[in-house]
């Protein structure tokens, strides 16, 4: 039997020690440890990397902690406009929706794409009407609405400004929730899923549903979710260059992910964080921000919840 694990994030950005309650840190770390213990349980049953993913996200997409799902930001217009995306390791399939309304569970929308359609990206009105024609559950604007999101969002409405989550510095806002896993059978999956960015417009979409920039799954090299503000993790397809590096320079995991975050997203002045994992169950989580939600579990017994750097 292969070793096997899963990590999973919560959104990187300006996140001190000391900058929120204890209460709330502790929230923040139990809904972490519900999503790991779901995921990983999928796993010790001989399930799937990417019903491992899936469950977990859902978790955190269920949680109004998190800037995905329940907790999504605010766009310009005062509405919740979704992206998610999965891809499946073992056979390069993959699946990704942009600018959703209403759907609970972005991220299940996104796995019925990859294993239900021909498509891989649907968006819209059309990734509308296709969750609708799988049956997927909608909810009301009032499940979206969430004070603190408010809060934020009238602090910058009818500005030019957009900023993303986990921070009270404006331009350093990191949303976003992800998992990636390997299971018994080494095969490994990546799932992403977000809200974006506070008060965003015309039509902006980041790189949670893009396949390669925020989401990446391969058996040959590693599965990785990204967070971060989405522009640069776009234009630097980092999860992409993480599963490049290993492929064609032969890096370890470790060494990939570490390059990616440090130094070439650095270089293009963008900041974030990323979790990523191999088919030997190997796990990296860099992030060049002050902090990043994240946890992971391993069949070894390894486990960590963690919130602050350093
Ligand atoms: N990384 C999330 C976004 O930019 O939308």
């Amino acid at each position: 039997m292969n070793k096997y694990s899963i990590a999973i994030h919560g959104g990187a950005g300006t996140l001190v020690k000391g900058m929120m309650t204890s209460e709330k840190e502790q929230a923040y770390k139990s809904s972490l440890e519900i999503a790991l213990n779901a995921g990983y349980e999928i796993l010790n049953h001989g399930g799937s990397a990417v019903d491992a993913v899936e469950k977990a996200v859902r978790l955190l997409e269920d949680s109004p902690l998190f800037n995905a799902g329940k907790g999504s930001v605010f766009n310009a217009s005062g509405e919740h406009e979704m992206d998610a995306s999965i891809m499946d390791g073992s056979n390069l399939k993959a699946g990704a929706v942009s600018m959703i309304q209403g759907i609970k569970n972005p991220i299940t929308l996104a796995k019925d794409v990859m294993q239900k359609s021909e498509h891989v990206f649907l968006a819209g009105n059309g990734a509308m009407e296709f969750a609708r024609a799988h049956e997927h559950v909608f909810e009301e604007a009032s499940y979206f609405h969430d004070d603190f999101r408010h809060d934020q969002w009238q602090k910058i409405k009818d500005t030019d400004n957009f900023q993303l989550d986990h921070s009270d510095k404006i331009d350093s806002k990191f949303g976003t929730v992800g998992a990636v896993a390997c299971d018994q059978n080494g095969n490994i999956a990546a799932a992403t899923s977000t809200g974006g960015m506070t008060n965003k417009r015309f039509g902006r979409v980041g790189d949670s549903p893009m396949i390669g920039a925020g989401n990446y799954a391969n058996n040959k090299t590693c599965a990785v979710s990204c967070t971060g503000s989405g522009e640069y993790f776009i234009k630097g397809v980092v999860a992409y260059d993480v599963a490049c590096l290993i492929e064609h320079k032969g890096m370890s995991l470790e060494a990939a992910a570490s390059e990616v975050i440090h130094r070439r997203l650095l270089e293009i002045n963008g900041d974030g964080g990323l979790i990523a994992i191999n088919t030997k169950a190997e796990i990296s989580m860099p992030f060049n921000t002050e902090g990043m939600y994240r946890a992971c579990k391993a069949s070894n017994g390894e486990e960590l919840i963690a919130i602050y750097g350093g």
